[in-house]
């Protein structure tokens, strides 16, 4: 082989190289700082994860079911206190009395005029529904009355949560974290070609 041969091959693999250590950085560069601190999987080498992907893993997260305190609940309900009052037979303020809400139908605390929107959910205070209530109650509700900004903290909303799920004559079971048992850390050597993974995964005939 001639040197300049030899030249133009060194350079196709320095090329390779330096093209493999980008596309393994990539997914990171693309993730923003503010995406919330969970491990991302990816099935194969240089899948692309979207911040979209990041926010929807399956709830509830164990670091949230972890942060159901009750004792820290009560002290972020401070922040409820102005408008709602939490005790078995509390009266309705600006806000409905919360008594047992957790795993209740949206907007039915007797005597207390909710906004349509409130009561034409259809749907039930489930753990999930209160989260995302929580976290921006005007943007997940759209026409709610509840005039309040959010909790940003996640920890913060599953506190307060379990705070308001033992307020309840007849508590709802807790939550159970999701764990995704088919997570696997990035693949280091990818299949050859499609065909190899088809192989993979379809089952070998019977009989054979
Ligand atoms: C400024 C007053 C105000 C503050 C502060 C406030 N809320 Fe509300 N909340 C309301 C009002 C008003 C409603 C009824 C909303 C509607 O009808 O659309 C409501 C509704 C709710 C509901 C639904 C109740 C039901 O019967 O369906 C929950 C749950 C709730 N608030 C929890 C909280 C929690 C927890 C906090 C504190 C982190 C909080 N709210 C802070 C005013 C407030």
């Amino acid at each position: 082989m001639d040197e300049l041969g030899f030249n133009k091959i060194a350079a196709a693999v320095l090329a390779t190289a330096l093209g493999v250590m980008f596309l393994r950085e990539l997914p990171h560069q693309l993730m923003h700082s503010n995406a919330p601190e969970v491990p991302v999987y990816s099935v194969g080498p240089i899948e692309v994860a979207s911040s979209e992907d990041v926010v929807d893993l399956p709830f509830p997260q164990p670091e949230w079911v972890a942060a159901m305190d009750a004792e820290q609940g009560a002290k972020v309900f401070k922040k409820c206190q102005s408008c709602h009052k939490v005790e078995e037979g509390a009266t309705n303020g600006t806000g409905p009395a919360l008594w047992g809400v957790v795993g209740n139908p949206t907007g039915t605390h007797p005597g207390f005029s909710y906004s349509t929107a409130m009561t034409s959910t259809g749907y039930n205070w489930t753990f999930e529904e209160l989260d995302a209530f929580l976290k921006k109650p005007a943007a997940h509700l759209k026409g709610t009355k509840m005039a309040f900004i959010g909790l940003k903290k996640a920890e913060d909303r599953a506190a307060v949560i379990e705070y308001l799920r033992i307020n309840d004559s007849t508590p709802e079971a807790r939550p159970v974290a999701v764990v995704m048992e088919t997570a696997e850390p990035v693949v280091e050597a990818p299949a050859e070609t499609m065909e190899d993974v088809i192989e993979d995964v379809t089952p070998a005939p019977e009989g054979h």
